[in-house]
């Protein structure tokens, strides 16, 4: 390991004490009723795996992938499902679990289109809000850490698809880049 990458602003401890919070809550709100817990892919990746083995229910595991036009960390709005959902989701209680919640563009528009499927109800749970950026009105009913507006990556979060697999999250310095 050895070289740190950024100022890391939320330690691994404190990201896995607030994913056992998150999941006792999300356990005791959905006890009895089906759940699919949704990863929007690929920045959720490390905290859907985590919040999935907090929760203390027989949930189902599905994953989307998108991409936000513009990478470069900043989405322009315009968001594009590359990978559906394997389950069919019509009656069932569905939990989308995002990296960070930025604009709020990809979660508004993923609730949205996934409404038309008809699931009994869609909620959202993100690790990160900025919501300095938002750019649209969108409920998030689960919410791991507010932070300002600093661009951050690890624990699944990157910069040009780097730096997800730090296990704690940073402020990305220009001296790291490249
Ligand atoms: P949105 O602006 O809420 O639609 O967020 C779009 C996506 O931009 C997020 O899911 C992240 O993948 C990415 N993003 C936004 N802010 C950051 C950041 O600070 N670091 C890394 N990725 C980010
Ligand atoms: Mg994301």
């Amino acid at each position: 390991m050895g070289r740190i990458y950024g100022k890391p602003i939320i330690t691994q401890e404190e990201i896995q004490r607030r994913i056992r919070e998150l999941g006792q809550r999300i356990t005791l709100d959905y006890e009895g009723r089906p759940l699919i817990l949704v990863g929007v892919l690929k920045g959720a990746f490390a905290f859907h795996s985590d919040l999935a083995r907090a929760i203390r229910l027989p949930l189902k595991i599905d994953f989307l992938v998108v991409s936000s036009y513009g990478s470069r960390g900043h989405s322009s709005g315009v968001v594009k499902i590359i990978s559906d959902l394997t389950e069919k989701i019509e009656g069932q209680h569905i939990l989308l679990v995002e990296d960070i919640v930025d604009s709020g563009l990809t979660v508004s528009y993923l609730k949205k289109s996934l409404l038309v499927r008809k699931p009994k109800s869609i909620k959202a749970c993100t690790l990160l809000n900025k919501p300095e950026r938002r750019k649209t009105e969108v409920s998030i009913e689960y919410v791991g850490f507010t932070i300002p507006n600093h661009y951050v990556v690890g624990y699944g979060l990157d910069y040009e698809n780097k730096y997800r697999n730090l296990p704690y999250i940073a402020v990305l310095d220009v001296s790291d880049q490249g």
